[in-house]
């Protein structure tokens, strides 16, 4: 066990969906890892809902074989895996129906703790929950809701479920996800910015060339092809996960590090983006291999237009970043699962090495994932006799090496996503203003590509995807970084 944990008060967390996948995956896991890191009380409950018939042993087995297979922490010892088990019930209930609401209530009667919701079901679902959880007086004044992405498809189905939501609960009970901003780097991004002095003052377009953000997976739809081809990319990552990486790297310092005051500057940053021109988006679509299946061979539709790469340039009209874009990229079945933000800085003023030194530029680049950290890139005089030749090397700070042992804590993003519902931080968690802003700038670009009829440029399996994306930065004199693992 981890000393340096700060336990948990005693909560309920219910989470409808209970045997879906999401609670297989990642919520179960993730439970279970700060149970073992001691964060949850003893007193604390789990209680699994969801329309299959189990019983309390059923889900119990449901959860021991969904943590043998998703969690492959060694931290968490399989010693405390019946302790935890323990703290697990289950309710057979039907959201759209009467059933179990009854013995949910019964089970939460009396307790006096905090109340969480998990709606780890598809929105659709969402109204006929929040109804039933107010119907039969299980919405306490402090009970919260944690609601999945996707969050709508479009402006006026996300207003329409934030209306629905506000019918029931207030917002600052409502914890929308997006895993993203549970990612540890992810967070650092804030601290790398707000918390050191270096690099605040060369934050913006009089130093900053341009900013790179790629979220690459070397994965394809695979069996999410049904959800997927109704979304496409932009959906599915644009419109939130990228969209909320680049509100971290342009907004301004807030005033401090709480709910209101992060998130207001996030949406200013939604806000003040310019609307995207067709020409600076490019969609694309991934084809085959002699092994791998092409995007259509993976979905029903043979004959899908829903692309499976995005890349954007995008422009944010303020004082800040005028004059600096920030290329926005995502895709299935590139290159390798490499995601980071590149903050590529202006050449120096002025070389007094002569044309001979060649052009060097400092990049930082701050790495999601594989391998979370920070790297400086630095130019620096190439060593031995010759003259004065540069080269760029990098300073690098991988956190497992810059951490030891101490990186192996560093939690996942669902676990520290989940603690701070308990603890009722909403910092890391989406508003509904953030989310229909995010809404209103992807829209018409969707709107725009299903109007003009084009289908996506296709792309090769294993490449950096569509030519056209490279071109969208080739015709800036800028090129694309490498996508590695
Ligand atoms: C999900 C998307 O939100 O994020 C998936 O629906 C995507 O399509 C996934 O694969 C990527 O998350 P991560 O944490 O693996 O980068």
């Amino acid at each position: 066990m981890v000393s340096r944990v700060i336990p948990a008060q005693p909560f309920d967390l219910v989470i409808f969906g209970g045997t879906g996948d999401l609670a297989r995956r990642k919520i179960l896991p993730a439970l279970f890892r700060r149970f073992c890191a001691g964060q949850m009380d003893p007193q604390a409950r789990v209680i699994g809902a969801a329309r299959g018939d189990l019983d309390d042993a059923g889900y119990r087995d449901f959860a021991r074989a969904a943590i043998g297979e998703f969690d492959d922490d060694v931290c968490c010892a399989a010693e405390h895996l019946d302790a935890f088990l323990g703290q697990l019930s289950y309710v057979t209930l039907d959201a759209r129906g009467d059933e179990g609401w009854g013995a949910l209530s019964a089970l939460l009667d009396g307790a006096d703790r905090i109340r969480a919701f998990y709606f780890s079901v598809g929105p659709g679902l969402f109204g006929d929950l929040a109804t039933r959880i107010e119907a039969h007086g299980l919405a306490t004044p402090d009970a919260r809701v944690v609601v999945e992405k996707p969050f709508g498809r479009d402006l006026a189905s996300a207003r329409a479920l934030n209306a629905e939501l506000a019918r029931h609960f207030d917002e600052t009970q409502i914890y929308r996800i997006d895993h993203y901003l549970g990612k540890e780097t992810v967070q650092n991004l804030m601290a790398i910015r707000f918390a050191n002095t270096l690099f605040e003052p060369l934050w913006n377009s009089q130093y900053v060339d341009h900013i790179q953000i790629t979220v690459a997976e070397s994965g394809g739809v695979g069996t999410r092809g049904g959800y997927y081809d109704k979304a496409g990319a932009m959906r599915d990552m644009m419109q939130n996960h990228i969209m909320q990486l680049l509100c971290l790297t342009a907004m301004e310092p807030p005033a401090k590090y709480d709910p209101h005051a992060v998130r207001d500057e996030k949406l200013k940053v939604i806000r003040a983006l310019s609307p995207a021109q067709l020409g600076d988006v490019v969609r694309g679509q991934y084809e085959g291999t002699d092994s791998l299946p092409s995007y259509r061979g993976e979905v029903e539709d043979q004959d899908s237009t829903t692309e499976s790469f995005v890349a954007v340039k995008a422009r944010i009209g303020n004082w800040r970043w005028a004059g600096t874009p920030f290329y926005l990229r995502t895709g299935k079945r590139l290159r390798a699962r490499a995601s980071e933000i590149a903050v590529v800085f202006k050449d120096a003023p002025h070389s007094i090495f002569g044309s001979d030194a060649g052009r060097h530029r400092n990049i930082l680049t701050i790495r999601l994932q594989p391998n979370e950290g920070i790297e400086m890139g630095v130019t620096i005089k190439e060593p031995g006799p010759g003259g004065m030749r540069l080269i760029d090397v990098p300073l690098d700070m991988t956190f497992s090496e810059a951490l030891g042992p101490d990186a192996d804590l560093v939690p996942d993003a669902y676990e520290r996503l989940i603690m701070d519902v308990i603890r009722g931080d909403q910092t890391l968690f989406m508003r509904g203003d953030e989310v229909e802003a995010a809404w209103e700038w992807t829209d018409p670009i969707i709107d725009a590509w299903e109007a003009s009829n084009t289908p996506p440029c296709p792309y090769a399996t294993g490449s950096a995807g569509p030519d056209d994306a490279l071109a969208l930065m080739h015709r800036d004199g800028r090129r694309w970084r490498e996508i590695k693992p």
